[in-house]
């Protein structure tokens, strides 16, 4: 079965048992607290919680969708055989309507009835239960009773793999219930199977506080399931990965005829940013230095810098542009804009020229080329370590990649503001998606500010209480804007006081140091940490203080600071107002 058909399946089969279909939201989505669309569920936020009706909308309590996904969280992986950053989710929903029994019936049904799938070659995963939220029984006595898989083909997963948080700082979630399929029955038997299918039984509104979820039953339950449809695809179309299924095949074909000589993974990486670089432009994104224009640009630059590193001669976006109207625009319309989706493209590869000129000028100033000097030209020209090695190779006939590595390693710090933002910079001396600095002296000031954003977010609990969390944070060199949750206006005094407050801690002169350490033993030293974030396994934790246990601030946070709060100088709030329902921004400066 091709992928069209499936999406076509998929959609029918849900409409058959009741479902409006609905079509697809925008990759750049309507909630300001996520950068890109990542699951079918967000633009469902509001049915789940009451604050929008479903049936008044759609004529049903059930819907379902085809939906346009991003996840910057798998970029680095992309080049293996499963990862991708553009993604096509099948889900089906209900708010209010079908439950547990329903939905896990539909899933078997639709995978072993409607793609023919050998249910042997199937096994699934229920949540195990922790102390908040007890083991799911109901969905195990489904499984084994109601469809007859067997008990060893039920897995009982933990937190991390079988519960569904929520997106964004809030929002409904639940455990889950995910379906595996395997290659073969022999393979199913040995748990080597691939998860195509999660289904979410959103039965609690999570709130993320300072140290963790914070879960809330909700009057209605919902149900919220996402298929990847590519991972399907592997499986239904009996290949090895999902660049040799139908919906890459032809692309990597074509790049392969104009560019016979690129390996696999180069391949794998251009045919993933090509397809994800026309669906984002469709959807109005468009290259900048910043969030979503940001993570474009760093697609759109990675193809370009590949065309020159692999010496690829012909032009990909044309290619990639038509591929994708003739093979998506039926489902996704907005695809078929074609001229004006390759002018940005186009516009882009202008600029990154331009970059290049400039950064090929300052290397000729350059005798043989440091780490240091390698990280800084990478920095602010975006002229990557193999570029200079096609483009200089006398002068950095001394340099190890390796060294180049370490550098970037110290320098590019994973942003708190999370794994949305975590590309590192190009065209600055310093970004981290938080902190901004294009030269050695804004880089001070982004330091003092981004310490004063610490000191001020801990300041602000202090005076307004510990509801009060990030909800974004940004640093120029001139200034820091810090949102967090609060709904109403600072009055004249509550400002004075934070200020007071943060000005008492610069002159005490404190340290500013970090620990990593894994992330369970992060979490319970009660630092502050950012919603957004899908952290990683192990996270510095900074503190503005003596030590860890009694620091005046601690956030998870990738830095960097200044070393003691005095470097920070006198801090003001120069400007508040609302962003959002209960969502306050302030300005600060430093002086
Ligand atoms: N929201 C769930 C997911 O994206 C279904 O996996």
């Amino acid at each position: 079965m091709n992928s069209n058909q499936v999406r076509k399946e998929f959609l029918s089969f849900f409409k058959k048992h009741g479902h409006a279909i609905v079509p697809s939201s925008s990759l750049v989505p309507d909630d300001p607290s996520v950068l890109l669309t990542t699951a079918g569920m967000q633009q469902f936020k509001p049915y789940y919680v009451g604050k929008a009706d479903p049936i008044r909308d759609f004529n049903s309590r059930d819907a379902c969708s085809a939906q346009k996904c991003f996840r910057t969280s798998d970029i680095d992986e992309v080049g293996d055989e499963i990862h991708l950053t553009f993604f096509e989710m099948l889900g089906n929903f209900s708010f209010g309507g079908y439950f547990k029994k329903e939905a896990i019936h539909f899933g078997y049904n639709f995978i072993v009835n409607v793609l023919g799938i050998n249910p042997e070659r199937m096994y699934v995963s229920v949540f195990e239960g922790d102390s908040d939220v007890p083991q799911d029984k109901e969905s195990f006595r489904i499984w084994h009773e109601e469809l007859g898989l067997p008990k060893d083909k039920i897995k009982l997963h933990s937190r991390a793999n079988n519960f569904w948080g929520p997106t964004g700082n809030e929002g409904p979630c639940g455990p889950t219930t995910e379906i595996y399929v395997a290659p073969s029955v022999a393979e199913a038997m040995e748990g080597k199977g691939v998860e195509v299918w999660n289904i979410v039984f959103n039965e609690f509104y999570g709130k993320r506080t300072d140290q963790k979820l914070e879960l809330k039953k909700l009057e209605t339950f919902g149900i919220d399931t996402g298929m990847g449809l590519e991972r399907l695809a592997v499986m239904l179309q009996g290949v090895k990965n999902v660049f040799e299924t139908d919906l890459f095949h032809p692309l990597i074909t074509q790049i392969r005829e104009v560019a016979p000589h690129l390996d696999e993974r180069a391949l794998r990486v251009l045919a993933d940013h090509l397809r994800a670089s026309v669906f984002l432009i469709a959807d109005g994104v468009r290259p900048s230095n910043k969030e979503a224009g940001y993570i474009l640009r760093r697609l759109l630059r990675r193809i370009l810098v590949y065309g020159i590193k692999y010496d690829i001669h012909a032009d990909l976006f044309p290619i990639a542009v038509s591929f994708v109207k003739e093979n998506y625009s039926e489902q996704y319309p907005e695809v078929s804009k074609n001229k004006e989706i390759l002018d940005a493209m186009l516009d882009e590869k202008t600029k990154f020229e331009k970059a290049l000129a400039l950064g090929v000028k300052e290397i000729e100033k350059y005798g043989e080329i440091t780490a240091q000097d390698a990280f800084y030209i990478y920095e602010t020209f975006g002229l990557p370590f193999e570029l200079l090695q096609e483009l200089v190779p006398a002068k950095i006939k001394n340099l190890d990649k390796k060294a180049f590595d370490e550098e970037f390693r110290k320098h590019q710090e994973i942003s708190r503001a999370g794994a949305e933002k975590k590309f590192g910079g190009h065209g600055l001396l310093l970004n981290t998606g938080e902190l901004k600095a294009g030269s050695q002296e804004e880089l001070d000031k982004v330091l003092r500010l981004h310490t004063a954003t610490h000191l001020l977010q801990q300041a602000l609990r202090e005076v307004l209480g510990s509801d009060v969390h990030q909800m974004g944070s940004d640093v120029t060199a001139e200034r820091t804007r810090f949102d967090f949750s609060f709904s109403r206006k600072l009055t004249d005094e509550e400002v004075k006081k934070v200020e007071e407050i943060v000005n008492g801690q610069v002159q005490k002169d404190l340290p500013v140091g970090f620990v990593e350490m894994p992330l369970n033993e992060a979490q319970k030293t009660g630092a502050l940490h950012f919603f957004k974030e899908k952290y990683p396994e192990k996270v510095k934790v900074y503190y503005v203080g003596h030590s860890l246990q009694d620091a005046f601030s601690k956030e998870f946070c990738g830095g960097p600071h200044v070393t003691n709060t005095l470097k920070v100088g006198k801090f003001k709030i120069s400007k508040q107002e609302a962003v959002g329902a209960g969502v306050r921004r302030i300005r600060g400066i430093v002086e």
